[in-house]
């Protein structure tokens, strides 16, 4: 376990249980469908790669960027879209692969975006949950592992860019961001 780590929420064999539990559910649920996979960068990156290779039904794969700010002028969050798809999403059965929710402001915003766009179908799967923390009304389809409000690193979550590349998930000493 790495110096900055408090301890583990989720070993590897953990979180390669979770994301086998996961891809059985999407590949009972999609079957034959064809779906576009869209990764939401960077945090999802190997959650989206872990995930995808156990998938059985077709897919393929998009990226964007996106993150979400408090604007004082309209009292609630703005989303922001750095990187968009690439693909036109209109009709088709749209996947998104997070990493985490949170406050939930970023994917409930991404999700209304991405519905003007009318997709087929849009669901949402997440390997954690942070349910407590919520502050917008947004519930995953799939949710991996719900976990206490704590910061966590590992499994692309990173702090200030760092530690994204930990097998594990585990919870960051608090020194490590509190200095
Ligand atoms: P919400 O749901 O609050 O999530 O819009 C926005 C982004 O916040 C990041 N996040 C974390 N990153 N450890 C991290 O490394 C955490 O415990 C954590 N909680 C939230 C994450 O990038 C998420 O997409
Ligand atoms: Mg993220």
């Amino acid at each position: 376990m790495h110096q900055d780590v408090e301890r583990i929420l989720l070993t590897e064999e953990e979180v390669a249980g979770t994301i086998q539990k996961l891809a059985d559910r999407l590949n009972a649920d999609y079957q034959d469908k064809e779906v576009l996979c869209v990764c939401v960068l960077k945090g999802s990156v190997i959650v989206y790669s872990d995930l995808v290779r156990k998938f059985t039904f077709p897919v393929t794969f998009d990226f964007l960027i996106a993150s979400s700010y408090e604007s004082s002028s309209v009292s609630s969050h703005i989303l922001k879209i750095k990187k968009d798809l690439e693909t036109d999403i209109k009709g088709k059965h749209v996947l998104i692969i997070e990493d985490i929710i949170d406050t939930g402001h970023t994917l409930f915003h991404l999700k209304n975006e991405l519905l003007k766009r009318e997709p087929a179908s849009l669901k949402i799967c997440t390997l954690l949950d942070k349910p407590s923390r919520r502050e917008d009304p947004m519930e995953a389809d799939y949710v991996g592992a719900v976990i206490p409000n704590e910061f966590v690193v590992g499994c692309g979550l990173d702090y200030d860019g760092r530690y994204r590349q930990f097998p594990y998930v585990g919870v960051l000493k608090r020194e490590c961001y509190e200095k």
